[in-house]
């Protein structure tokens, strides 16, 4: 027995805000962006859309992917750090659109790299009890809804979308399964990436919001330097783990952060730019999202051949990070 991807989808919001759009909002300019990020636009979802409507659209990608039904699924997880609500959630919420009434659901807080935390926490609740056969991740943000637009520092890198993976159980999968994992976490760094207020120690209050600690806020340099380290490190690590080396990888897809971040870790790796799977330019940061997004289009471009080695990795607020490594 083992797992597979059965099924991939995303979606992203129909409005695109451009560089150019920023320079009209804050004291930025097309080409600061694109130099410093590689960012060139970024989908932003409507008032009315919610983060459940995001990933809702991108689960039913994946399930028509994958052809199952939504009421086949055991359990689903997403993964997301703007959330429709603090409680009910998001995983419910979708649940109820999707029709998916046999699933246990739950939200997932690893910030960036919340996807793969859920597609480990998914694979091994199927590897360890036989009662679960077929789960949906996700990792969907409205990343919009907590930036502050008047913030040229965090505002300009961030954007929403949401991507969709169902792992399911086969007999014996030689393609299209985990092939090795490495998760971390560091908890002495909690405070270069948040949202200070809305929670327990700092509950909401017209202070907080006077304040704008309801927002997403980013000690930039630092996060750069922590995110290229712990990326490099869990790569290797698979790699090790997986008896592979850089040679082997068809793509390395990481969290889509900023080029220069992306660029760095390939560098270290040793792996060729040209392999290196980038959407930021469209798509901005979209936090849990991003790997998924990436997979959907290689997947709907059949940019992968059976038996590829891709080569996932992400590094996000708490901090946490990650690597896996996929055989497509
Ligand atoms: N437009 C124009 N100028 C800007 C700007 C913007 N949008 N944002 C910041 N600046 C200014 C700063 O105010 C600073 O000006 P000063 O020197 O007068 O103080 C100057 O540009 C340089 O800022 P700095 O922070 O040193 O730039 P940087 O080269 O480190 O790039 C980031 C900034 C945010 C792009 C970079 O640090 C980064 O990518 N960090 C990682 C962010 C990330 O990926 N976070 C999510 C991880 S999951």
């Amino acid at each position: 027995m083992s797992i597979q991807i059965l099924g991939i989808g995303s979606y992203v919001p129909e409005k695109i805000l451009t560089n150019c759009d920023l320079e009209k909002m804050v004291d930025t300019s097309d080409e600061w962006i694109k130099t410093r990020t590689g960012i060139e636009q970024r989908r932003i979802a409507s008032a009315e859309q919610a983060t459940s409507d995001l990933a809702y659209e991108a689960a039913k990608k994946a399930l028509k992917n994958a052809n199952i039904q939504a009421k086949e699924l055991d359990a689903i997880i997403v993964a997301s750090i703007s959330v429709d609500q603090v409680f009910p959630s998001t995983a419910c919420i979708l649940q109820e659109k999707l029709g998916a009434k046999h699933a246990f659901c739950f939200d997932l807080e690893a910030a960036c790299s919340g996807l793969l935390y859920s597609l480990e926490v998914a694979n091994s609740l199927l590897v360890g009890n036989p009662k679960y056969k077929k789960i949906l991740v996700l990792g969907a943000e409205k990343l919009s809804s907590i930036v502050d637009w008047e913030d040229r520092n965090t505002c300009i890198l961030f954007g929403d979308g949401a991507g969709a993976l169902i792992l399911g159980k086969c007999e014996d999968a030689a393609e299209n399964c985990i092939i090795a994992s490495d998760l971390g976490a560091n908890g002495k760094y909690t405070d270069i990436l948040q949202i200070p207020a809305g929670g327990s120690r700092m509950p909401a209050s017209a202070v907080t919001v006077a304040n704008k600690q309801h927002y997403l806020t980013m000690a930039g340099s630092d996060v750069f330097k922590l995110a290229v380290n712990a990326m490099v490190g869990s790569c290797k690590k698979v790699m090790k783990e997986a008896g592979i080396t850089a040679d082997d990888i068809k793509w390395l897809v990481p969290h889509q952060a900023n080029y220069r971040i992306l660029r760095a870790v390939a560098s270290r790796l040793k792996i060729p730019e040209d392999e290196v799977y980038m959407n930021v330019n469209r798509f901005g940061n979209t936090s849990a999202a991003s790997i998924g997004l990436c997979l959907d289009e290689i997947a709907d471009g059949n940019l992968a051949e059976k038996g590829d080695y891709i080569l996932l990795t992400a590094f996000g607020g708490g901090l946490t990070w990650g690597a896996m490594l996929i055989k497509w």
